[in-house]
């Protein structure tokens, strides 16, 4: 039998992170998160200096670097040409400069065929694989089993990632997050988009294990 596709988008701070590692586990899944694969080419080239306000520059080097994604959800991993990047690209400057390299419609182009490439071994050669990102239930893997668009308030989301990331600013991280959602919505290329085929889940008022029980309880009647 096929491996079940679990697609989770969603704006940033909403816990599309914690709950597909969490469901991933859960159901013995591989784990895909695709906003570290934006980041990972976005650390590379601002390693290299290129200036990624320039989108001609941003495409001439979006295929260079080989991008390597470990999808075991306990232990996920992101390698660049072989280097370990999991902790750079989670810097300010990678978050503060993401959003404008995944615009680029070369970097998409590129990232998402790798990223369709793993979906469909995952389809073929395991039990499944839950993916997560800004476009997973649009363009990526509309053909999804589950499609969930995960929610939570500006207020949970800031607070939630101030304690990620232990900065007390609260609200510059909320500052912060804003920007970046209008810029992840607002681009000309697969924006951040909610539609109807995607389960809306509000995760405001819930735990952590609430949300990973609704998501897997989805997942159960879609087998
Ligand atoms: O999920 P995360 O916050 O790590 O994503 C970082 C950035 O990567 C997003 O702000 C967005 O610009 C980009 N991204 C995207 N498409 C995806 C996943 C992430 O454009 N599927």
């Amino acid at each position: 039998t096929e491996g079940i596709v679990i697609a989770i988008d969603g704006p940033s701070g909403s816990g599309k992170s914690s709950t597909s590692r969490g469901v991933a586990t859960a159901k013995a899944l591989r784990y895909l998160d695709t906003g570290a694969m934006y980041r990972a080419l976005t650390w590379w080239m601002l390693q290299r200096g290129i200036d990624v306000s320039d989108p001609t520059a941003v495409a001439g080097a979006a295929t260079t670097p080989t991008i390597t994604m470990g999808t075991d959800p306990a232990a996920p991993t992101v390698h660049v040409d072989g280097t370990d990047v999991a902790q750079a690209i989670r810097s300010q400057e990678v978050t503060a400069n993401v959003s404008a390299v995944a615009s680029v419609p070369a970097v998409r182009e590129r990232l998402v065929a790798l990223q369709r490439e793993m979906i469909t071994e995952a389809r073929e050669h395991t039990s499944g694989i839950v993916v997560e990102g800004r476009d997973i239930t649009t363009v990526v893997a509309p053909d999804a089993q589950v499609k969930l668009f995960l929610t939570a308030s500006q207020e949970a989301r800031a607070h939630r990632r101030s304690a990620e990331v232990h900065s007390e600013d609260v609200a510059g991280t909320q500052e912060a997050l804003a920007l970046r959602d209008r810029l992840d919505s607002s681009r000309a290329l697969s924006p951040l988009t909610q539609t109807a085929e995607a389960t809306e889940l509000d995760s405001t008022g819930l735990t952590l294990e609430e949300v990973i029980a609704l998501v897997a309880g989805l997942a159960e009647e879609a087998r």
